[in-house]
């Protein structure tokens, strides 16, 4: 089965099949990890609606911070159930899906998507893959796909699933294999924000060829907001004050627990087993849930119990430290 849309060269093409796509839909539904190719590198895909599976991609990766992560959509129809979509954003979209390009819009108030995946931003990434595979994936899936590039974090993307084999290998559940990448770099992404739209990331679609649709220049990123991708000042910082590697809880403060280490009340724990990808999936959740019981409660700061620093621990520590440093390095 192949698709109009479909932009990869015939002859490199992997014949197309339904069973695989079905066996891979059962692993997502399971929370588990696909390898699928799109038209620009593979995505290691997962549920993004599903907190535990986003985590898994993190942990498979090795990334050392919570960088946010495309959702994949099967369309516009798809994307506006989870975000708000401004004339701006509807006009890119109708020009340039499917295909390279990713936007970032808010995050709607009933939104279902990880906020995992957002890395705790009020915003999400969407983009619609222009690869029969991916899409038939995500209809068969039935819901949007979390998926950066399908390699170990520090290293290059991948474009056939021999690279994904050999970069991830047993950490992905099942490979699709369709070939080499059409494109092979990645999506441009741009911000969008009512009219205005802001280039985060260079990529598979031109600048020339955006601002001939949109009409006009688009914007750097920077100034009061720093919103490039990677620049993680951009994160959701709580309205609390935040104490780390707290032993115990002192009067006046919310309390995020991790194993043993528990608050009296006003509390919520990451992972009482202690498991560090449970605590991945519940961080931004646990988070926004403490802030505010903050707020409700009166009190000024939330402590947190230390959190190892060993596999996830090192990204979830990170965002610790980033969500407790100085309001005024922040924005
Ligand atoms: O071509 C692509 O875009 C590939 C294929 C698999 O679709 N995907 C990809 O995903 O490159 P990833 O996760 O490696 O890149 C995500 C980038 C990150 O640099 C992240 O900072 C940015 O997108 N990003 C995601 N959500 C964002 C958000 N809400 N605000 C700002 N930047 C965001
Ligand atoms: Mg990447």
């Amino acid at each position: 089965m192949r698709k109009a849309a479909n932009t990869v060269p015939e002859p490199m093409m992997q014949a197309f099949n339904s069973e695989d796509i079905t066996a891979a839909a059962g692993i997502i539904a399971a929370g588990g990890l696909v390898a699928m190719p799109t038209e620009t590198v593979y995505g290691l895909a997962a549920d993004s609606t599903n907190d535990a599976a986003v985590a898994r991609i993190f942990d498979a990766k090795g990334r050392p911070q919570f960088n946010p992560l495309i959702v994949h959509v099967s369309g516009p129809e798809m994307a506006r159930r989870h975000v708000t979509f401004s004339p701006m954003a509807e006009k890119l979209a109708a020009a340039f899906w499917p295909g390279p390009l990713t936007l970032v819009a808010p995050r709607r108030a009933d939104c279902g998507l990880s906020l995992l995946v957002s890395a705790g931003l009020d915003t999400a990434a969407v983009r619609m893959p222009d690869h029969p595979f991916a899409q038939g994936l995500i209809k068969a899936a039935g819901r949007p796909l979390a998926a950066p590039s399908a390699n170990r974090s520090g290293t290059i993307s991948p474009t056939t699933a021999d690279h994904v084999r050999a970069s991830l290998g047993e950490k992905v559940d099942f490979i699709l294999d369709g070939g080499p990448c059409a494109i092979g770099v990645e999506s441009t992404i741009l911000r969008v924000d009512g009219d205005r739209a802001t280039l985060l990331r260079p990529g598979g679609v031109a600048r020339k060829d955006i601002e001939r649709v949109i009409g006009k220049p688009l914007e750097k990123p920077g100034g009061a907001r720093i919103e490039a991708p990677g620049m993680m000042a951009s994160h959701y910082a709580p309205n609390a004050a935040m104490r780390l590697d707290a032993g115990a809880q002192r009067d006046s403060e919310a309390f995020l627990g991790f194993g043993e280490i528990e608050g009296r009340d006003h509390g919520l724990n990451l992972s009482r087993a202690g498991d560090l990808r449970e605590a991945a999936a519940n961080l931004f959740r646990h988070l926004h849930a403490l802030d505010r019981m903050a707020a409700a409660n009166r009190l000024k700061t939330i402590a947190c119990a230390p959190v190892p620093h060993e596999g996830l621990g090192e990204a979830i520590n990170d965002r610790l430290q980033r969500a407790a440093a100085p309001r005024d390095e922040k924005h």
